[in-house]
Protein backbone atom coordinates (compact mmCIF):
# COMPACT_ATOMS: atom_id res chain seq x y z
CA UNK A 1 0.00 0.00 0.00
CA UNK A 2 2.92 2.39 1.08
CA UNK A 3 4.69 1.57 -2.12
CA UNK A 4 1.35 2.33 -4.10
CA UNK A 5 1.03 6.05 -2.42
CA UNK A 6 4.72 6.81 -3.40
CA UNK A 7 4.37 5.50 -6.77
CA UNK A 8 1.43 7.75 -6.92
CA UNK A 9 3.03 10.68 -5.21
CA UNK A 10 6.50 10.61 -7.55
CA UNK A 11 3.84 9.55 -10.58
CA UNK A 12 1.93 13.07 -10.05
CA UNK A 13 5.48 15.01 -9.02
CA UNK A 14 6.86 13.72 -12.29
CA UNK A 15 3.86 15.19 -14.14
CA UNK A 16 3.50 18.90 -12.42
CA UNK A 17 7.16 18.94 -13.52
CA UNK A 18 6.54 18.58 -16.73
CA UNK A 19 3.66 20.64 -16.94
CA UNK A 20 6.16 23.36 -15.70
CA UNK A 21 8.38 23.14 -18.26
CA UNK A 22 5.71 23.17 -20.92
CA UNK A 23 4.83 26.68 -19.21
CA UNK A 24 8.51 27.43 -19.18
CA UNK A 25 8.69 27.00 -23.18
CA UNK A 26 6.15 29.35 -23.93
CA UNK A 27 6.84 32.01 -21.78
CA UNK A 28 8.36 34.95 -22.89
CA UNK A 29 11.92 35.28 -21.42
CA UNK A 30 11.87 38.76 -20.62
CA UNK A 31 9.14 41.01 -19.99
CA UNK A 32 7.55 43.14 -22.85
CA UNK A 33 8.39 46.48 -23.06
CA UNK A 34 5.20 48.98 -22.84
CA UNK A 35 4.20 50.56 -25.96
CA UNK A 36 2.68 54.03 -24.88
CA UNK A 37 -1.22 54.90 -25.36
CA UNK A 38 -0.37 57.91 -27.69
CA UNK A 39 2.08 55.66 -29.78
CA UNK A 40 0.40 55.09 -33.15
CA UNK A 41 0.75 51.72 -34.66
CA UNK A 42 0.09 50.84 -38.64
CA UNK A 43 -0.28 47.80 -39.99
CA UNK A 44 1.92 48.56 -42.87
CA UNK A 45 5.05 50.28 -41.76
CA UNK A 46 5.23 49.20 -38.15
CA UNK A 47 3.95 45.52 -37.93
CA UNK A 48 4.56 44.12 -41.81
CA UNK A 49 8.29 45.25 -41.50
CA UNK A 50 8.70 43.01 -38.83
CA UNK A 51 7.90 39.68 -40.54
CA UNK A 52 11.21 40.37 -43.28
CA UNK A 53 13.88 41.58 -40.61
CA UNK A 54 17.21 41.09 -41.79
CA UNK A 55 18.57 37.91 -39.64
CA UNK A 56 14.76 37.43 -38.18
CA UNK A 57 13.23 36.80 -41.74
CA UNK A 58 9.73 35.26 -41.08
CA UNK A 59 9.35 35.44 -45.36
CA UNK A 60 12.03 33.15 -45.56
CA UNK A 61 9.39 30.31 -44.46
CA UNK A 62 6.26 32.08 -44.15
CA UNK A 63 6.29 32.78 -48.19
CA UNK A 64 3.48 31.47 -49.54
CA UNK A 65 4.96 27.90 -50.86
CA UNK A 66 4.08 26.38 -47.50
CA UNK A 67 0.77 25.25 -44.95
CA UNK A 68 1.22 28.30 -42.76
CA UNK A 69 0.55 32.05 -43.03
CA UNK A 70 2.11 34.01 -45.84
CA UNK A 71 3.71 36.85 -43.96
CA UNK A 72 4.89 39.06 -47.21
CA UNK A 73 4.04 42.60 -47.03
CA UNK A 74 0.73 43.13 -49.02
CA UNK A 75 -0.18 39.12 -47.68
CA UNK A 76 0.20 39.28 -44.43
CA UNK A 77 -3.26 41.05 -42.96
CA UNK A 78 -5.30 38.74 -45.09
CA UNK A 79 -3.65 35.48 -43.78
CA UNK A 80 -3.41 36.55 -40.10
CA UNK A 81 -6.13 38.10 -39.25
CA UNK A 82 -7.62 34.57 -39.19
CA UNK A 83 -5.69 33.98 -36.54
CA UNK A 84 -6.07 36.94 -34.52
CA UNK A 85 -9.04 37.84 -32.16
CA UNK A 86 -9.06 41.17 -32.68
CA UNK A 87 -8.75 43.41 -29.21
CA UNK A 88 -7.05 40.10 -27.33
CA UNK A 89 -3.40 39.52 -28.19
CA UNK A 90 -3.48 36.73 -25.46
CA UNK A 91 -6.11 34.78 -26.77
CA UNK A 92 -5.15 35.12 -30.44
CA UNK A 93 -3.47 31.98 -32.05
CA UNK A 94 -0.77 34.22 -33.93
CA UNK A 95 0.25 36.09 -30.86
CA UNK A 96 1.01 32.44 -28.98
CA UNK A 97 2.53 31.14 -31.94
CA UNK A 98 5.08 33.73 -32.49
CA UNK A 99 8.86 32.70 -31.98
CA UNK A 100 9.87 33.65 -28.84
CA UNK A 101 6.25 32.43 -27.96
CA UNK A 102 4.97 29.04 -28.11
CA UNK A 103 6.13 29.32 -32.27
CA UNK A 104 5.02 25.38 -33.83
CA UNK A 105 8.69 24.72 -34.49
CA UNK A 106 12.38 26.20 -33.71
CA UNK A 107 13.38 28.45 -36.62
CA UNK A 108 16.92 29.26 -34.96
CA UNK A 109 16.05 32.78 -33.54
CA UNK A 110 13.35 34.72 -31.04
CA UNK A 111 11.71 37.59 -32.05
CA UNK A 112 12.92 40.86 -30.51
CA UNK A 113 10.96 41.53 -27.39
CA UNK A 114 9.98 45.20 -28.36
CA UNK A 115 8.71 43.52 -31.68
CA UNK A 116 6.49 41.29 -29.84
CA UNK A 117 4.94 43.82 -27.65
CA UNK A 118 4.48 46.01 -31.01
CA UNK A 119 2.52 43.15 -32.55
CA UNK A 120 0.48 42.57 -28.91
CA UNK A 121 -0.46 46.27 -28.73
CA UNK A 122 -1.38 46.34 -32.58
CA UNK A 123 -3.86 43.38 -32.04
CA UNK A 124 -5.15 44.58 -28.35
CA UNK A 125 -5.94 47.62 -29.84
CA UNK A 126 -7.91 46.03 -32.68
CA UNK A 127 -5.83 44.74 -35.21
CA UNK A 128 -6.41 47.17 -37.90
CA UNK A 129 -5.55 46.86 -41.71
CA UNK A 130 -4.23 50.80 -41.28
C1 LIG B 1 12.35 27.98 -40.62
C2 LIG B 1 11.05 28.32 -41.17
C3 LIG B 1 10.20 29.31 -40.40
C4 LIG B 1 10.53 30.58 -39.96
C5 LIG B 1 11.85 31.31 -40.11
C6 LIG B 1 9.35 31.10 -39.31
N1 LIG B 1 8.34 30.17 -39.35
FE1 LIG B 1 6.48 30.39 -38.55
N2 LIG B 1 5.99 28.50 -39.10
C7 LIG B 1 6.78 27.67 -39.88
C8 LIG B 1 6.06 26.44 -40.16
C9 LIG B 1 6.57 25.27 -40.98
C10 LIG B 1 4.80 26.56 -39.51
C11 LIG B 1 3.67 25.56 -39.49
C12 LIG B 1 4.00 24.51 -38.48
C13 LIG B 1 2.85 23.59 -38.16
O1 LIG B 1 1.70 23.98 -38.32
O2 LIG B 1 3.14 22.47 -37.73
C14 LIG B 1 4.80 27.86 -38.86
C15 LIG B 1 3.75 28.34 -38.11
C16 LIG B 1 3.66 29.64 -37.64
C17 LIG B 1 2.51 30.19 -36.97
C18 LIG B 1 1.25 29.42 -36.58
C19 LIG B 1 0.27 29.45 -37.71
C20 LIG B 1 -1.02 28.78 -37.33
O3 LIG B 1 -1.78 28.44 -38.26
O4 LIG B 1 -1.30 28.59 -36.15
C21 LIG B 1 2.79 31.51 -36.72
C22 LIG B 1 1.89 32.53 -36.04
C23 LIG B 1 4.11 31.77 -37.23
N3 LIG B 1 4.60 30.61 -37.78
C24 LIG B 1 4.73 33.00 -37.17
C25 LIG B 1 6.03 33.22 -37.56
C26 LIG B 1 6.70 34.52 -37.47
C27 LIG B 1 6.03 35.80 -37.00
C28 LIG B 1 7.98 34.33 -37.89
C29 LIG B 1 9.10 35.34 -37.95
C30 LIG B 1 9.38 36.12 -36.77
C31 LIG B 1 8.12 32.93 -38.26
N4 LIG B 1 6.92 32.29 -38.05
C32 LIG B 1 9.27 32.37 -38.74
C33 LIG B 1 8.07 27.93 -40.32
C34 LIG B 1 8.81 29.08 -40.02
Amino acid sequence: MKKRISFFLISSLIVFNFSCYYDQEIDLSQPLPDIPVDQPISFSSDIAPIFSKTGKDCTACHNGNVANPDLRAGNAYTNIIALIVAGDAEGSEFYQRLPGNGHPLDVGFVMDNADIALIKAWIDRGAENN
